[in-house]
């Protein structure tokens, strides 16, 4: 299977058109290559599951992840990607691999963490504070639309810290997310 991302990317692009949840694909797909790496996994398969792990969502926002199959599938993407995409549905009933884990972790704390930076005057990941960040968590006000369960549930799933979690992903889109 070709999990380059020049063809995800091409994907990706003839589905969605939102600039917000393109951005949001490439948050992931950072964050999703990064822990790839430090779990001595696949960087590109990793990568390409970011990448494409909201393909359906702008045509089927309702039943979005159920459609990846019916998109991925004419493209020569196997089951197995599918269901690694799948699995981020949030009644997920299956348990969950270490890549599947990271997907559902890193995939609302990304846009968190990106919101955070974007309320700062100089809108850069790199000088975000972890302690900023924590802060914010707790303020129920601020971007209101991200669950922060869902982000607590990803550390703990994962069986790391969620400063440490939090981080970690924050170093990633720092060194590689353009704002
Ligand atoms: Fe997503």
């Amino acid at each position: 299977m070709d999990t380059s991302r020049e063809k995800a990317w091409s994907i990706l692009t003839t589905h969605v058109q939102e600039k917000p949840l393109l951005n949001h694909c490439q948050a992931v797909e950072i964050a999703m290559r990064a822990y790839a790496e430090k779990y001595g996994e696949d960087v590109e398969y990793w990568g390409a599951v970011g990448l494409l792990h909201d393909v359906d969502f702008e045509k089927y926002p309702e039943e979005h992840p159920s459609h990846t199959g019916q998109i991925l599938q004419p493209h020569g993407y196997t089951a197995e990607f599918i269901t690694d995409i799948e699995s981020h549905a949030r009644d997920w009933v299956p348990e969950r691999s270490l890549l599947q884990k990271v997907l559902l972790g890193v995939d609302e704390l990304t846009g968190f963490i990106i919101a955070c930076a974007l309320v700062r005057p100089d809108k850069s990941i790199e000088n975000l504070q972890l302690k900023s960040i924590m802060k914010k968590m707790k303020d129920k006000a601020f971007a209101r639309a991200v669950n922060r369960e869902t982000i607590v549930q990803g550390a703990d799933m994962l069986g790391i810290e969620l400063q440490e979690h939090i981080e970690f992903v924050t170093a990633a889109l720092a060194k590689d997310f353009v704002i």
